[in-house]
Parts: structure tokens; sequence; C-alpha cells
């Protein structure tokens, strides 16, 4: 099967050669010389061919996505003022950044594929790795696609309804979301090759839909210019930009877990590292460089919103930017922001199918979920051979099959993915989601960063390609902990949920992988 599948392994998010089964614990392993490092490694050599500029366009292009287009209106409503929602995007921001430089380290460390599975499973034992591939099955990679597919829906709907009606109702929005769920379900089916060209092609639009408003927000506050000059937002020019800030630090936590969303997918920066030809020297410009520029896209998109929109609009939908295109453009505008920011989604949403795919499919061939996860097509035998083709259908089916021709891709892993999606999109909303989302990833990553500090006390010889700043992973560890303990109290029933899947995964490794 793995001759037949060589997946890249960048984008796999687990090893399928066996991460997570097995590892010597840390005392026993060769201490200064670094793990075992099995067949993983191996693919990683194999393509040492990212430069600089490569990893910087993929940690950027990851990070990107939905949240900069739906995260304000959280995110405002919640800091209470524009200069607390500003200060809230500093600080995920600064949150991320310090994550991102640990995660480098360890990754740097601990050079296996397969992120906090693999670095949990080292650092604390194989339960710890367990319990986040099975979160990450279960919580993770849907509730992440759930959040995408709802604004996807939601953008989609203001595209066809136009920006100036009113309410429309959520299952609307929702039976979208599930539709373009749906389909990129298939398309991820078909081929592994269409999954890939539809990121490509939808990848761009992301950049372009944010630098359109940061450049209209820009001309729109030093002209005043604008489609309807009365809609315009004058309140940035007079009012006080901390007025109504939010005393409630519970408030301050939905708010911080809304910016975090839109930052999120800096842990990847850690698939890069083996892949790079000199991890050591680039690596830590990737993260220092990327995170950077992430930070201050941001930061000028929500004062565009700020210039253009009066804070009662940015807070009241999750589609800010079709908001934002109405009143500055009209609904031409309008129109074409939420065309390009649903691509964008889109294509955000076919990617992390992609990924979740995998992640799944590796779940089943470590056994930690039931084998036909693992299947390959439909059949669980081989494989869909393609019949003999002429030359020109080769041409015309070769832009869009696999060379084992359809199919070859973990179907009823996308499925499990597909449909655990739904049940999100159906019971969550966007600022639920969000904290849910935020809760569960941010314990993991928070697992992880501790994990980086026992290690540093525990092998201090380690080679470590990259190593950050001590008080980095501190300053990680500290933040998240507060908006951990912040989450209980203000979404007590999101914050039980996660610790229920937790829960649900202690007994299931007892009979999975055995006490
Ligand atoms: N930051 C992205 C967005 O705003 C979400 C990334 C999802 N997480 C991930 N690990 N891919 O849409």
């Amino acid at each position: 099967l793995s001759s037949a599948f060589d997946f890249n392994s960048a984008l796999f998010p687990l090893s399928a050669s066996g991460a997570g089964a097995g590892y010597a614990p840390i005392g026993t392993s060769n201490g200064t010389e670094g793990y075992d490092l099995g067949n993983g490694q191996q693919n990683l050599e194999k393509n040492k061919s990212l430069t600089f500029l490569n990893g910087l366009s993929l940690v950027v292009g990851l990070i990107i996505g939905s949240g900069i287009f739906s995260s304000p209106a959280s995110v405002n409503s919640n800091a209470g003022s524009p200069g607390a929602s500003l200060i809230v995007w500093v600080v995920s921001g600064i949150l991320a950044w310090t994550g991102a430089a640990s995660y480098a380290e360890l990754g740097g460390a601990i050079p296996l594929n397969g992120g906090a599975q693999v670095y949990l499973s080292k650092i604390f034992g194989e339960w710890a790795g367990f319990l986040f591939t099975w979160c990450a099955v279960t919580v993770l990679k849907p509730g992440s696609a759930a959040i995408i597919a709802i604004i996807f829906g939601e953008y989609i709907v203001r595209a066809i309804v136009g920006a100036e009606v009113g309410d429309v109702s959520p299952w609307f929005n929702k039976g979208v979301a599930i539709f373009g769920l749906l389909l990129v379900t298939a398309i991820n089916s078909i081929s592994t090759k269409l999954g890939a060209r539809t990121s490509d092609v939808f990848m761009f639009l992301k950049f372009i839909g944010l630098l359109a408003i940061t450049v209209i927000g820009i001309i729109v506050a030093a002209t005043g210019w604008g489609y309807n000059r009365d809609a315009l937002s004058h309140t940035w020019k007079t009012t006080n930009w901390f007025e109504g800030t939010s005393s409630s630090t519970s408030q301050w936590a939905v708010a911080l877990y809304a910016g975090l969303w839109a930052y999120d997918g800096w842990d990847n920066t850690n698939y890069v590292v083996g892949e790079m030809k000199n991890p050591g020297k680039d690596l830590p410009r990737v993260i220092h460089t990327s995170l950077p520029m992430v930070i201050v896209a941001y930061i000028l998109a929500n004062l565009a919103y700020v210039f253009v929109l009066p804070t009662e609009v940015i807070n009241s939908s999750n589609t800010v930017a079709v908001a934002f295109g109405q009143a500055a453009l009209g609904p031409i505008g309008s129109l074409v922001l939420a065309l390009v920011v649903s691509g964008s989604c889109f294509g955000a949403l076919n990617a992390t199918t992609f990924t979740a795919g995998r992640l799944v499919y590796s779940a089943g061939k470590e056994g930690y979920i039931p084998s036909v996860f693992a299947n390959i097509g439909l059949s669980s035998k081989q494989q869909i051979r393609l019949p003999r083709r002429s030359a020109r259908a080769k041409l015309l089916t070769g832009l869009v099959a696999d060379d084992a021709g359809f199919f070859a891709t973990p179907i009823y892993a996308m499925l499990l993915n597909a449909a655990l999606t739904s049940i999100y999109i159906i019971i969550g909303d966007f600022t639920t989601l969000t904290t849910f989302y935020g809760v569960a990833s941010y314990l993991f990553y928070f697992a992880s960063v501790v994990g980086l500090i026992i290690l540093r006390v525990k092998e201090p010889e380690l080679e470590r390609p990259y190593k950050c700043w001590i008080v980095t992973p501190v300053i990680f560890c500290c933040v998240s902990l507060f908006l951990l303990s912040r989450a209980i109290f203000a979404k007590p029933l999101q914050a039980l949920i996660v610790f229920a899947f937790i829960a649900v995964g202690v007994p299931l490794f007892w009979w999975r992988v055995g006490p």
C-alpha cells in the first residue's frame, strides 16, 4: 500500500510508518544523538527542498483563512470597543507567535511527522499522543472544518441574497455549509490530485480579499470617499477608542478565542521543519517573519473595518467583509467580496478535508480507531485499476486522476470526518465553535509546550537545531492557562464537552492499545 500511495509526507499529519506505537520513553532514548527516527525520517530526508520563501508562503497560506473575515464581530462585541479589539488582535497574535516558536523547537528536537501526537507520545507516553489523536479525529479536525464551512455558507448566502437583506434563517446558511462540505469531500475522494489542484486554485483568493480590504480601508479613511458617504463610519474620528471596553475577563477570553482562531494553523510550522534545506537557520526566520507579517496584516484589516464601518455593523454579523464592500463600493463591491471570501473559505475547507482524511486514515492504521478507516478506495481489496486508456483520455484524466486512477483515497476516513463535521455545523455557531475548538486545541498546545520545558530539563543535551528563548514557552503556557481557566467560566458547556471527549478517550486507550 505504501508504495502505491506515497502521500506527500509534509501533508501527512501522522507518520504512516508507525508514529505513536512503541516509542522509547525519554529516559531510555539515546540522549544527545536524538531519537530513533524510523521510516518517517527517510521520507523527510528525501525531500529537503524547501527554501525560506517556500516555508514562509506555506505558513502564511495555512494561517490566513476564514478568521480575519469572520472573527471581528465576536472579537469586537466581546472586547466592547475598537481599541480593546485591537489589543485582542495583538495579544492573540503574540500568543500564536510564542506558540509557533515553541513548536519550532519541538519540531527540530523531535524531527518526526505527526506534530503534537509525536511530541506528547515522546514526552509523556503513548497515552498522551493517543488522547491527542482521539481529540483530533473527533473534535479538532471536524470542529475546525465546521467553523470554516459555516463561514463559507454565510458568505455564499450573502452573495446570493445581497448585503442589504436582513436576517436569513440560519438553517439556510447551514444547508449551504453542508453542501460545501459534501462537495469538497467528493472532490478529495475522487483523487488526491483533484483535491490538491482545487486548493491551488482557491489559495490566492484570500490574499486578494485581505489586500483589497486593507487598501480600500486606507483610501476611504484618507479621502472620505465611499459608495454611501452617509453610511460610512465617522465614529473613529470622534469617539474614544476605548469607550465601552469590557471589564469581564470571561468576555475577554471569548474574544481571544475568536482572535486565536484567525491565527490558528501556526502549529503547522513543524511540518515544514523536516523538509527544509537549512532548518536550523531558516525555520526561526520563517516563524519570526510570518507571524509578525500576519499580525500586521490583521491589524491593518481591522483598522480598515473600523475606518469604514460603524461599530454596530461590525458587531452584528460574521460576514463583515460583505458589509464592508457594501459601504465602500456598493452592491457590486459586496458581491465581489462575498464571492472572494467564500472562495477562500472553500479552498481552506478543501485543504482541511484533505489533511483530516490523512489524519483519520493514520489513526486507523495505528489501530486507534477501526481499521476500515484505513482503507484506500471503496473496497478493502487493493485497488481500482483504471482500464487501459487512449492517449487522449490519459491526457484528460491525467489532470485530475492519480497514478492509481480514481478513488485511490482514504474515502471512509473522509466520510467519517464529513459526518462529524456535519454534526458540528448543525448544532454549533461561529462563536460557540471557536471557543469549543480553542479550548480543545489550546489544551493540547499547552501540554506540548509544557513538554518542551520538561524536555529542556530532562534532556538538556538533546540536539536542538533551533532553541527558542526560554521566556517564550513560559509566556505561552501562562496565557494559555489563563484562557483555559476562563473558558470554564465563560463557556462551561463547551469546556465540559471537550473534557468529556478526552475522558472517553481514556478507556478507549485501554481498549485499543492496552494499559
Ligand atoms: N486560521 C485559519 C482561519 O482563519 C484556521 C486554521 C484552522 N486550523 C488548522 N490547523 N488548519 O480560517
